[in-house]
Parts: C-alpha cells; structure tokens; sequence
C-alpha cells in the first residue's frame, strides 16, 4: 500500500471534491461568454483536470501539453522543454491552463508566455495547489485550490519518483522515503 509512506494527510478526498465544485462555479460564470481552451499539463494536472472540468458547466474544449524543466534547481529561471506540444492553434481562445501546484512558478511563467506569444486572446491559470514559499519566478494563478506549506506533498497527480499520482489525497510524504534513494 502506498498509503504506509505518508505522513500525514493534508487535503482530503471530500475537501478536493467540494473546492472542485466552488471553482467549477466560478469557472463557469466567468467563461460563459467565452471561447474556452482547457489545457492540461501533463502529467500531474491528469486528476485534477479530469474533476474540475467535469464541474464547468459551459462550452469548452480540451487539450495537453507535457513540459519538463531543463536541468537542475541552479539552472536560471524559464528553462522549459516541450515534450508534447498542443493539437489545437490558441490564436484568439481565451486559455484556462490547469495545473497541480505552482512551485516556482517556472513552468508556468513559459506556459504563459508562449501563448500570449502564440496570440491567445486571454491566459489564465487553475491550480489546485500553491507552494508560495517556492517561487522563483513571479507568476501568480487566478484560482487556487489550497495553499500549502513548503514540504514535499505528493497524491492527486504529485508525484514522487513517478509514483503516488494515484492517491485520492493530498498528503506529506514520509522523509525516510526520499531519504533512502
Ligand atoms: C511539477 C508540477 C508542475 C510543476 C511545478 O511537474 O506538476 O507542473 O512541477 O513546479 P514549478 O512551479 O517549480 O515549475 P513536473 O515537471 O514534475 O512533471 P509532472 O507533472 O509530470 O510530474
Ligand atoms: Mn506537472
Ligand atoms: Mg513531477
């Protein structure tokens, strides 16, 4: 059981799904009059993406993008690789990108340039968490989830070393767990 290796739960299956819903109301005021792109980073983003916009009650369309950061935490900010690119052209579409926790604010900061470059009429970001205290680059989402502290959270799409994603919760992983590796 994965469950063994958490230390602690953070944010419940009920809670996730309860903040689903209010977001989802929110969402769906706020892009009714609109052109909605949906767009899922890969992978983390998998579970929350496929709850939230189950909650989002107007016309939207969807689609991925997988990224992963160049190199290492001393790297300098905005290093981004594209590992899968979108299927769809954002030139006009008001873009709502779903995200997993906002760390550093890295992958982000290129997402939203690209596509403001790539003329998207709007870009806006849902996370279902935000770690504050890791921030790097200065981007902020427009609708948070939870915020959460500045420890290693795993569960609903985090990962550690690939696993975990599958957790219904939110939870801390036991430091011995990435202290053996
Ligand atoms: C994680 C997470 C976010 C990003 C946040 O993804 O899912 O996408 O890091 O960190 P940042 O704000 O410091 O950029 P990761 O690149 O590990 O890929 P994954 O979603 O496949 O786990
Ligand atoms: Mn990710
Ligand atoms: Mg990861």
């Amino acid at each position: 059981m994965q469950g063994k290796d958490i230390e602690k739960i953070l944010i419940s299956k009920e809670e996730i799904t309860q903040r689903c819903v209010e977001l989802g109301e929110m969402l769906t005021k706020d892009y009714k009059e609109k052109n909605p792109l949906v767009v899922g980073i890969l992978k983390g983003a998998v579970p929350f993406m496929a709850d939230i916009v189950r909650e989002i009650d107007t016309y939207i369309e969807l689609d991925f993008m997988d990224v992963s950061s160049y190199g290492n935490q001393t790297v300098s900010s905005g290093e981004v690789k594209i590992i899968k690119d979108l299927d769809t052209n954002v030139e006009g579409r008001d873009l709502l990108i779903v995200e997993d926790i906002i760390d550093s604010g890295r992958t982000l900061g290129y997402l939203v340039d690209l596509f403001k470059y790539r003329k998207a009429k709007s870009v806006k970001i849902v996370t279902l968490l935000d770690k504050p205290e890791g921030r790097v680059v200065d981007i902020q989402a427009d609708y948070i989830g939870f915020n959460v502290p500045n420890e290693f959270v795993v569960g609903y799409g985090l990962d550690y070393a690939e696993a975990y994603r599958n957790l219904p919760y939110v939870g801390v992983l036991k430091p011995e767990v990435y202290q053996s590796n």
